[in-house]
Parts: structure tokens; C-alpha cells; sequence
């Protein structure tokens, strides 16, 4: 049970799921961290967690008059060579093109902060904010889903509504979903193997 996690930032997911395999609560190994971002923290996370770490950042790739399918396709064959079972794309802030999820059909699942077709895209969790302060919604989720070209689109692969109190403030908000954040993406790794392996 291989897995290559992809992060653009903090990886406070990426720690639970390093903490969730070094407990065994999580049969399986993470053989690389990719970022997109050479100043995301969670590469800080996996070299300390001795876990070999790539940066490939879209802007390389951009400055030298290539495209953002260029950069696709070169993380992909990177990752390719790796072979791994599944990719977690956990806080990875790049759309993927058909093109590079073509090279890992029916493996690539990513944890977004809403409920499936409520926030799609990126600052969700703020944006369940404001709908909860203009009185539209009570309550809003997070999930885990198959990652397919339309963004945030794809089959969820589990679901948790997260509830919205009157007396939060944003980071309030911000705090309980991380929290559900940390222990669905662990639950939606531990499922995806098992479903996988029947
Ligand atoms: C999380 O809400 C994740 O769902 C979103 O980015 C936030 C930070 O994640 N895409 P992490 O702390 O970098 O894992």
C-alpha cells in the first residue's frame, strides 16, 4: 500500500496521515511528498519524518515558455516511476489536467473542506462563512472524493457535515474542520485500500 501525498502549504494532513502509518493505524507506507511550492511547510514535515520529498513548482516551468500541461505530464511521469497505489492530494492548491490524472485512473483522491457540490474550488471554508453569516446555511462538511478533471467534482468517497455555531468566528469554523479534516483523510486512505483490495 504505497502512497505519494501532494501538498501546496501547511500539511497538517499530511502529519496525520505520517502519524496515522507510523502508529499502524494506517497500513501503508508514504514513499514521497511532492509540493508545488517550495516554501510549503509540509516538506518540513516529511524530510523530519524521513520521507523523501520532491518540489516541481509550475513557475519553472512557465519561465522557461512551457505550459501548464508541460508541467503535468513531467510530475506525472516523475510520480509514475514511483508506481504507487494511490495519490492523496492533501492542501495541493493546482488544478490537474485530464492529462495527469489519465496516468493514474481510479487512483487519485483529494480532501476538500465542503460538502459535495457546496463550496467547489478553492477558500471554501470561507465562503461557508459568509453563507452562514447571510443566514443561508446552518451547517456545511468536508469530503473526500475521486479526483476526476472537473474540480472537486468526483465521486466523494466519504463525507462528514461539520456543523456552523452562532457564536463561531471564521477561525472557529477554520479549527473544527481541520479537525475533521485530519481524521477523514486517514478514514478515506484506510477505505480506499480496502475497497481496492477487493
Ligand atoms: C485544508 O483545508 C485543505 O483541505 C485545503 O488546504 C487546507 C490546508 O491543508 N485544501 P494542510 O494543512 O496543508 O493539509
Amino acid at each position: 500500500n504505497s502512497i505519494i501525498v501532494l501538498i501546496s502549504g501547511n500539511g497538517s494532513n499530511l502529519q496525520a496521515l505520517i502519524d496515522a502509518a507510523k502508529d499502524s493505524t494506517l497500513n501503508a507506507t508514504i514513499t514521497l511528498v511532492v509540493s508545488n511550492k517550495k516554501s510549503a511547510y509540509g516538506l518540513v514535515r516529511a524530510a523530519e519524518a524521513g520521507i523523501p520529498t520532491l518540489v516541481l513548482t509550475l513557475k519553472e516551468y512557465i519561465d522557461i515558455g512551457k505550459s501548464r500541461v508541460d508541467y503535468d505530464i513531467a510530475l506525472a511521469k516523475k510520480i509514475k516511476e514511483l508506481n504507487p497505489d494511490l495519490l492523496v492530494l492533501a492542501g495541493w492548491m493546482h488544478i490537474l489536467s485530464k492529462e495527469f490524472i489519465d496516468y493514474f485512473p481510479e487512483q487519485i483522491i483529494n480532501l476538500h473542506p465542503a460538502l459535495p457540490g457546496q463550496f467547489d474550488g478553492a477558500h471554501a471554508i470561507e465562503r461557508a462563512y459568509e453563507a452562514f453569516k447571510r443566514g443561508e446555511i446552518t451547517e456545511t462538511g468536508v469530503m473526500v472524493h475521486k479526483v476526476i478533471p472537473e474540480v472537486d467534482k468526483g465521486e466523494p468517497l466519504l463525507v462528514e457535515r461539520v456543523p456552523i455555531l452562532e457564536s463561531d468566528t471564521l477561525e472557529d469554523l477554520e479549527a473544527r474542520i481541520h479537525s475533521v479534516e485530519h481524521r477523514l483523510i486517514v478514514q478515506a486512505v484506510i477505505k480506499f485500500f480496502k475497497l481496492v483490495a477487493f
